[in-house]
């Protein structure tokens, strides 16, 4: 029998396809849109101009992208059927589920009939993702149905007001925008690798982001901003963290929020979501939460050079603008199903079913022996 062996497990270090798309630890700062440095998209432009960038290869002219606006704010309403989908779901459950039925609801409703509508498919996405889950938030938690056909303007001020039952604050909707561009796409990670293999098959967008949220959803993933929210929220100082963070350590447990697969010494888009998040502290008063963010960094490279990845600080980010922890995933999903739209009209333009092979490390050839001889 062959050895098991995590040799070359999780795929890590082996290309599995072309993309145009993205580029991940290779040059300027580190990642890459269509050419373009996640530094300067992150501080010049906005989530809208990222999510045309990525699907049509180019950013849009100022005339294009009023009219990328105007359709994206026509397409918020939710259809009744999934409104009332997503009043069935409980306030108890997870966040990233009702994601996941709110975009395979909207796949019975109104499904992709043929590839020439996936544009048209991704805009109605992007454009009621914040709705999905603020609809249900709002009516579970608070038990209010909102409108989900908020003010003309962005998906991050679109979100914020949704979530809030008001406009939102200027500076809370440029940290929105700025986070909202650095979780927009990310080469062949996890979910959109998953996206891709649905893709692959030449099934449907909705069935693709389906998969992808499912994939997103796990903390090794998507779900690590949350987690390092849960952990950071419980220190008090910055002296507690550096004494739990060092036993957490001893323990050998997993500090959410830190490490990643590719980059090596630093994570670009960390210190830009850090930078907003050390405004927002000054902004909202915060006391301590910040300082212990910075002291689980200082501790954390210093014991084990391990880095900040995008999610430690956007835990602290969202918080201090009042954005609930349960809904920070989500949050990734609304930026996220940029990237992974882009990706599945890469893999459609070109496509081959996604199919690897396994080393195989079962039984020996053996003969079948019948039920009534085996005991
Ligand atoms: N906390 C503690 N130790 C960590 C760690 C973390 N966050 N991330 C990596 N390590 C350790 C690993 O356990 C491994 O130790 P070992 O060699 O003794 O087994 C070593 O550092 C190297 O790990 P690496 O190969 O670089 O990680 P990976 O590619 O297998 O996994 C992640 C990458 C992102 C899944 C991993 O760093 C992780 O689980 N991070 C926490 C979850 C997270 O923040 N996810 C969001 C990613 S954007």
């Amino acid at each position: 029998m062959v050895q098991k062996s995590l040799n070359g497990a999780g795929l890590r270090g082996q290309s599995a396809g072309q993309t145009a798309l993205c580029t991940v630890g290779q040059s300027g700062s580190g990642l890459t849109y269509c050419g373009y440095d996640i530094k300067q998209l992150a501080e010049q432009a906005t989530f809208e101009e990222v999510a045309y960038l990525l699907c049509h290869g180019e950013l849009p002219t100022q005339a294009q992208l009023a009219a990328y606006l105007d359709r994206l704010h026509q397409l918020r309403e939710l259809p009744d059927a999934l409104k009332q989908v997503l009043e069935a779901i409980p306030a108890d459950a997870h966040p990233m589920d009702v994601m996941r039925t709110g975009v395979s609801m909207l796949g019975n409703l109104e499904t992709e009939q043929s590839f020439s509508e996936q544009q048209q498919q991704t805009d109605r996405l992007l454009a009621t993702l914040p709705g999905i889950i603020c609809y249900w938030y709002r009516y579970s938690h608070d038990g209010v149905r909102i409108s989900t056909q908020s003010e003309a303007g962005s998906i991050a001020g679109h979100f914020l007001s949704l979530l809030h039952g008001k406009p939102a604050d200027p500076l809370h909707e440029q940290v929105m925008q700025c986070s909202l561009i650095l979780y927009a796409e990310h080469e062949f990670n996890a979910s959109t690798f998953t996206a891709r293999v649905i893709a692959s098959t030449l099934s449907d967008i909705h069935s693709a982001i389906t998969g992808a949220i499912g994939a997103l959803r796990g903390p090794l993933h998507g779900g690590a901003n949350e987690a390092a929210m849960a952990m950071i929220e419980q220190w008090q100082s910055p002296e507690q963290a550096e004494q739990e963070i060092l036993g957490m350590l001893e323990r050998k447990e997993k500090i959410m929020g830190f490490g990643h697969a590719i980059y090596r010494t630093s994570d670009p888009r960390n210190a830009l979501i850090k930078e907003w998040s050390r405004k927002l502290s000054a902004h909202t008063g915060d006391q301590h939460l910040f300082a212990v963010s910075e002291r689980v960094e200082q501790v954390m490279w210093r014991e084990k050079e391990l880095f900040c990845n995008a999610d430690f600080f956007h835990a602290s980010a969202y918080h201090f603008m009042g954005i609930p922890t349960k809904l920070f995933t989500p949050i990734f999903v609304c930026s996220r199903a940029s990237g992974w739209a882009a990706h599945l009209m890469e893999q459609r333009s070109n496509n081959r079913i996604i199919r690897p092979s396994a080393d195989y490390t079962g039984a020996e050839p053996r003969d079948y022996v019948p039920l009534a001889e085996r005991g």
